[in-house]
């Protein structure tokens, strides 16, 4: 920890004494307990006036800033390093009303998704963007990580769903668009581009969203086989059939049975070796329609869920996997996405690859399939941490994959950026930095090498 008296005086003059505190273990470590950080100062500013008064001392004061959201980021970006403070978004919580006619909504980064989707409920809408730490993970640091989820395959990544931001850069600019016109074509994207910018070039303070209709007929099919090959096919039939595709998710075997060991499983499976879950929605009923096209494909066993809880208890099994894997241990997390024609044989040989460098470790792979987006989770065994990432990430590149399909870059995969952006795409990235955070006190070691 850095002499921070000065500092804390300039900071509790900004946000009242209350809101500058010193950080706590729970504060210093992310999520999955791999990146631990820095004691160090967290403030909680309580407007955007505030959160760029906070910029302007920092600035003064040679202090780099790390934005915090609900910490459950898993690539290290939201942690303390280096002479750094947090600065949290857990006050930024103003929630607009939503507008009937454009189905718009500007609420502050530091709503979570949860809470969302709740008042888009009650208005029979739906915040698209959805996954496990919805409880937690706040609108701004899925904005900072453009994050993904479970209907990326039918509405897109985050930055889809944005049509307005408000943000503080790292200059102390304050930059506000939250009209939420669609069409305004006026200029560079600046949404777009602050959107995966994982708190490298400014702090969201708001964000204006579009809401989708909540459909009222929902399915959930379990769909068990063999092999991967067999489930990418069944969900490329599924999806090439029906637009109301929300979800296609796959849980391997080994999977199943780290949930079914750690919190037992309430329904009957098969015992097969993939499990998917595909879900879709519509205006109008649609088990039928599923059904007659997954009866097309051999060597499948299928389970048909419509009430909400039996399609809970299915989803259980997939959102459980990351706290299951994490009560096993501290994983090496890889978030990569694979073209779809290379995804059965990666997904098949990536157990071995990984137990080629590390002997005797657990691999779980699961994911989101039809977007070619694979969570490969190493926890325990022996060998070399960068002969591992360089392992896995080498067969991802060299099947056109991406290093990181949602999770973002961090810290924890910073080294090998290198793979998959040119040298020319590294300097446009530092260039635009240099432009908006000129000091270069925004998450520094975050993203960019
Ligand atoms: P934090 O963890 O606090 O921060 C994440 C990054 O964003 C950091 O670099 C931080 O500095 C920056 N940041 C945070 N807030 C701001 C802001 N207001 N302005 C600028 N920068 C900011 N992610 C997916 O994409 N898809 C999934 O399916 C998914 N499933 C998950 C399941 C579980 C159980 C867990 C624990 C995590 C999962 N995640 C998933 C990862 C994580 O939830 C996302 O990365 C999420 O976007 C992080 O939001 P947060 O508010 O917790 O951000
Ligand atoms: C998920 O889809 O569950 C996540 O992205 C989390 C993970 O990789 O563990
Ligand atoms: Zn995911």
């Amino acid at each position: 920890m850095f002499d921070s008296a000065d500092l804390r005086r300039l900071l509790e003059n900004v946000v009242g004494s209350d809101n500058v505190t010193d950080t706590d273990s729970s504060d210093d470590a992310d999520w999955t307990g791999r990146f631990v950080g820095e004691p160090t100062l967290l403030v909680r500013p309580g407007s955007t006036v505030e959160v760029a008064e906070v910029v302007a001392v920092a600035r003064r004061s040679g202090v780099s800033l790390v934005p915090r959201g609900g910490n459950t980021g898993l690539v290290g970006g939201s942690i303390s390093r280096g002479r750094s403070i947090l600065v949290s978004t857990s006050r930024l919580r103003n929630t607009g009303t939503i507008d009937p006619l454009t189905r718009q909504v500007t609420v502050g980064a530091g709503v979570t998704l949860h809470d969302i989707q709740e008042q888009a409920q009650s208005f029979g809408l739906r915040y698209p963007v959805d996954f496990g730490a919805r409880g937690t993970a706040t609108i701004g640091g899925t904005v900072a990580t453009n994050a993904g989820g479970v209907n990326v395959v039918r509405y897109g990544m985050t930055r889809r769903q944005i049509v307005g931001i408000e943000a503080v850069l790292g200059s102390g600019e304050t930059v506000s668009h939250l009209g939420g016109l669609v069409k305004d074509n006026t200029g560079y994207d600046l949404a777009g581009l602050l959107c995966g910018s994982e708190g490298t070039l400014g702090i969201v303070t708001a964000v204006r969203v579009q809401l989708v209709p909540l459909m009222p007929h929902v399915v959930t099919a379990l769909v068990s086989c063999d092999d991967v090959a067999t489930a990418v096919d069944v969900v490329a039939s599924v999806c090439s059939r029906l637009d109301t595709v929300d979800a296609a998710e796959l849980v391997t075997a080994d999977g199943l049975a780290l949930v079914r060991e750690q919190i037992g499983l309430e329904i009957a499976m098969p015992n097969r070796r993939i499990h998917l879950l595909i879900e879709c929605s519509s205006a109008s009923e649609q088990v039928d329609v599923l059904s007659d096209i997954l009866d097309e494909h051999q060597g499948i066993d299928v389970a048909v869920a419509v009430t909400p809880s039996q399609r809970e208890r299915l989803w259980r099994i997939r959102e459980e996997q990351t706290p299951s894997i994490n009560r096993l241990g501290v994983p090496f997390k890889f978030d990569v996405t694979v073209p779809l024609p290379s995804l059965a044989p990666f997904v098949e040989r990536i157990p071995l690859a990984v137990e080629k460098v590390r002997p005797g470790a657990r691999t779980f792979v699961f994911g989101h399939a039809a977007d070619g987006n694979m969570h490969v989770n190493v926890v325990g065994g022996d060998g070399d941490e960068v002969a591992l990432t360089e392992q896995v990430l080498g067969e991802v590149v060299a099947c056109g994959g991406s290093i990181s399909a949602e999770h973002g870059i961090g810290t924890a995969k910073q080294p090998w950026l290198h793979m998959v952006r040119s040298t020319s795409e590294i300097d446009a990235m530092r260039s635009i930095k240099a432009a908006l955070d000129p000091d270069g006190i925004m998450n520094p070691g975050v993203l960019l090498p």
